[in-house]
């Protein structure tokens, strides 16, 4: 593993095709714009290419919008045509790699895609074409699937592929990208490597070259310790609120040690999203196949799906009967200023709600759309005022809100039982307001 120090290479324009528009094959791509490549977005569904080449996005980015302006057909193209790779000199695989029912990640994605690739890059005009996987995937994914997988089906051209892992965080996304603590990339070939650090040499950073699995492991890793923080952090909540200490003014305390820091040390309802609980379960799944046990990381995972359950008591101690109560939901995404639902806390809350016989009554600024597709018949207002209109209760489930319009707004329920699952109001002692960990 060595740190380059890039200023000798000269940047040069690259032709980039990025598989997949998501979250991290849409802002990768514009921000690469950005730097003045050539970048094509190759996308399986259509309807996306046209939102997208609209602007009509699905996803809430600070500062995409203005990029992909600036871009879109000039040298940004968002197309389904995978014709495009036979042009391009370094190809970016960001396909979505989601956990299975049993919490192994599904590589189907990759596997079609890097087939797909094959096929085209038979006629990719470049000697040394580069395949880069961003996507998050088990260590040895880079050399033992895709690799192989390549060669066999572009027998005669020499395809490189490494492994660049991506760190970026929902609602951050651009600002991670164009400001990222460090670059890993993952290769045993130095003219991807040197081809990858001339590509990001004007990002200012710390850049680790390392072998693809090595990179591989540190995505998997630095999530994992994300979530043991968050988790670390909801089991000092959960002590501390029996001790009648506030956990937020403990953390401070200790986020203070810069061996520390305070990043990721605040307790609630624990994490969600598309990354921390699929990237754990697949450390502790890749563990497991390996003969060791990781005590450690189950129980990360375990005091997470416990919080769920606890904000769910916390309600049942003022109604041991769920049945027909009216239960305002504000917050459904897996946090705030994003429409991600992928492994929200409040969707598994509201699941437990409606088995309950209980009445969500949900408010999201953004997820409303996304939940309506997976229970439509479940009641979801346009203000969070709204939602508390003759609620037997109220759980907060993102932070975000205005405390006082939200202090006021109490008055409405039918009953003022306010619980906490993420901190939103500072000032403690609330009448009515109790915290899931404070
Ligand atoms: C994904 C993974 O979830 C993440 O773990 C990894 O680090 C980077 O890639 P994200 O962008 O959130 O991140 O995935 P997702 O929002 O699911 O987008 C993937 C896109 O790829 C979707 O738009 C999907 O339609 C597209 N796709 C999928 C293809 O274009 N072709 C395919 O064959 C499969
Ligand atoms: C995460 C990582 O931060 C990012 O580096 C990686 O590339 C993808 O996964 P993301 O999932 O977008 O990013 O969101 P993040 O801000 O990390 O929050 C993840 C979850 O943890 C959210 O549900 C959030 O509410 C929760 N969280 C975060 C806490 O409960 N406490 C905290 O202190 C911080």
């Amino acid at each position: 593993m060595s740190i380059q120090n890039n200023n000798a290479f000269n940047k040069r324009k690259y032709q980039i095709s990025i598989i997949g528009c998501g979250y991290v094959g849409l802002v990768t791509g514009a921000c690469l714009a950005k730097m003045l490549n050539d970048v094509v977005i190759i996308e399986i569904d259509l309807n996306k290419v046209e939102q997208i080449n609209n602007l009509d996005l699905s996803i809430y980015e600070p500062g995409l919008t203005d990029i992909l302006k600036d871009t879109i057909g000039t040298n940004l193209h968002i197309t389904n045509d995978y014709s495009y790779v036979e042009n391009s000199d370094i190809i970016i695989i960001a396909v979505g790699t989601p956990q299975t029912i049993d919490g192994k990640p599904d590589l189907s994605n990759l596997i079609s895609v890097t087939k797909k690739l094959g096929i085209y890059l038979s006629k990719n005009i470049f000697e040394n074409p580069i395949i880069v996987v961003k996507s998050t995937v088990p260590p040895g994914t880079t050399e033992k699937i895709v690799h192989p997988l390549i060669n066999e089906i572009t027998k005669d051209k020499n395809v490189i592929c490494c492994s660049n892992p991506e760190f970026l965080s929902e609602g951050n996304a651009i600002y991670d990208f164009t400001h990222p603590d460090r670059i890993i990339i993952g290769s045993n070939d130095k003219f991807a490597s040197d081809t990858l650090l001339n590509l990001y040499s004007e990002i200012a950073c710390p850049k680790i070259i390392t072998t693809p699995k090595t990179a591989e492991m540190i995505k998997y890793v630095s999530n994992s310790f994300l979530a043991t923080k968050i988790s670390f952090a909801n089991e000092i909540g959960n002590i501390c609120k029996k001790l009648g200490i506030d956990t937020y003014d403990v953390m401070n305390g200790v986020g203070l040690d810069h061996r520390i820091n305070n990043y990721f040390l605040n307790s609630g309802i624990g994490f969600g999203g598309s990354c921390l609980p699929k990237d754990l379960n697949a450390l502790i799944n890749l563990a497991q196949i390996n003969g060791e046990t990781p005590y450690l990381l189950q129980s990360v995972r375990t005091v997470n799906d416990k919080q769920v359950e606890k904000i769910l008591q916390l309600l049942r101690n003022h109604y041991p009967d769920l049945n027909n109560k009216r239960i305002a939901i504000l917050g459904l995404a897996f946090k705030k200023d994003t429409d991600d639902i992928r492994e929200s806390r409040a969707i598994k809350i509201i699941h437990l709600l409606l088995e309950n016989g209980a009445i969500p009554i949900c408010y999201d600024q953004y997820a409303k759309s996304n939940v309506q597709n997976i229970y439509p018949n479940l009641c979801c207002v346009d203000t969070f005022e709204d939602a508390l209109i003759s609620a037997d209760a109220c759980l907060i489930m993102n932070e975000g809100y205005d405390e006082k319009k939200l202090k006021d707004a109490f008055s409405l329920m039918r009953v003022p039982i306010v619980i906490e699952g993420r901190r939103t109001f500072i000032e403690k002692s609330i009448e009515n307001v109790e915290g899931i960990c404070w």
